[in-house]
């Protein structure tokens, strides 16, 4: 396979390297990942996070695995041990279910196929900052949850593809940054890439963005995506449907930012979305770097799904890399997709 950089997942000869996620924003470490165990236990432990570089990851280290002499069988059963890696988001079960589709034809396909699938998204991320970026306002306050940049995926980005596009044409002003409880992926990634990438933001925590839209500093959110069902509907990372009520109370814009690669025309709204249940121990404190802290009583017990839904009547626009849509829009274009391509 031919060399692929990104910022958090390199091959390069012969060798797949994932930047461990959970040391930033002090550590930039690099783990090299040569087998399905490592990959899954990376997956779980959210090093490699985020819905499209999880599918690009999971893919990649397939392609390797076929050109290092696995059989179609051993190639079949590691798909079905990484497909099981993570519920939620959908890009993973795309990305496989492409891999699997030219199994059969070998090493050279499947790695042609797993180039591609991180080139492609390169071009979406691309193509969405610019629909995005053309539907701010000049000088435009933006609101994020989570981490959707170039973390999460091969390219730029959703979500902080359009803030990036849009710093860069000179329309955004300032990005205030969900921290995003429990596992800090504002506080921690998105804050981080907004240092690299020169942009001026601030960081707060998520019960704060209510006063922010109260008080005028919020001109639109943008958030991303791991899966959008059938009717419109989608889950992110979990705080998202809190920042939809609140943006739909102050009247503001709220916008998901996901490519073709993260809706899955075969569920029918949010309710048949699988979310993942996490640990105790994310909710009862916290690691990283810097170790290990805990705060809460031992004997407490916890609710920790990782994602939420919000329903469709609370999305502004789906803006896509084929378009920007409506409700009525996104809901024709994904049943005219499916009867073109998931049939
Ligand atoms: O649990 P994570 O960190 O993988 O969750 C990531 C998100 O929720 C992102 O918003 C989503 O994957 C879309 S990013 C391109």
């Amino acid at each position: 396979m031919k060399d692929l950089i990104s910022t958090a997942l390199r091959y390069r000869n012969h060798r797949l390297e994932l930047l461990d996620q959970h040391q930033l924003p002090d550590r930039e470490l690099w783990l090299h990942c040569d087998s399905v165990e490592a990959m899954v236990a990376m997956i779980r432990k959210l090093q490699i996070r985020g819905a499209p570089l999880i599918g690009i990851g999971a893919s990649l280290l397939l392609a390797h695995l076929a050109e290092q002499g696995l059989s179609e069988d051993q190639l079949r059963e590691a798909a079905a041990t990484l497909r099981e890696a993570r519920p939620t988001a959908v890009n993973l079960m795309n990305c496989l279910d492409r891999m699997l589709a030219v199994m059969d034809q070998g090493a050279d396909a499947l790695v042609a196929c797993a180039e591609n699938l991180f080139e492609e998204d390169v071009a979406l991320c691309q193509r969405m900052a610019e629909h995005g970026a053309a539907l701010l306002p000049e000088g435009a306050q933006v609101l994020t949850h989570c981490n959707t940049g170039s973390l999460a995926t091969a390219g730029a980005g959703t979500a902080i593809g359009v803030i990036a596009e849009a710093f860069r044409r000179g329309r955004l002003s300032h990005v205030w940054v969900d921290e995003t409880r429990p596992l800090l992926q504002g506080g921690r990634l998105t804050a981080w890439e907004m240092c690299r990438l020169g942009i001026p933001h601030q960081i707060q925590c998520d019960s704060m963005a209510a006063i922010l839209m109260r008080d005028g500093q919020v001109d639109a959110v943008l958030v991303g995506s791991d899966r959008i069902a059938a009717n419109g509907d989608f889950a992110n990372k979990v705080g998202t449907y809190n920042l939809a009520v609140n943006a739909h109370y102050h009247k503001i814009p709220f916008y998901v930012v996901a490519p073709w690669t993260t809706v899955d025309p075969h569920c029918p709204n949010g309710d048949a979305i699988p979310i993942e249940q996490r640990s105790a121990e994310e909710v009862k404190g916290v690691s990283g770097s810097f170790g290990e802290v805990r705060w809460s009583p031992l004997e407490s017990q916890v609710f920790n799904p990782a994602f939420d839904v919000t329903p469709a009547d609370l999305v502004t626009g789906w803006v896509l890399d084929t378009g920007v849509y409506d409700r009525d829009g996104i809901v024709a274009a994904i049943a005219a997709n499916n009867q073109r391509e998931f049939a």
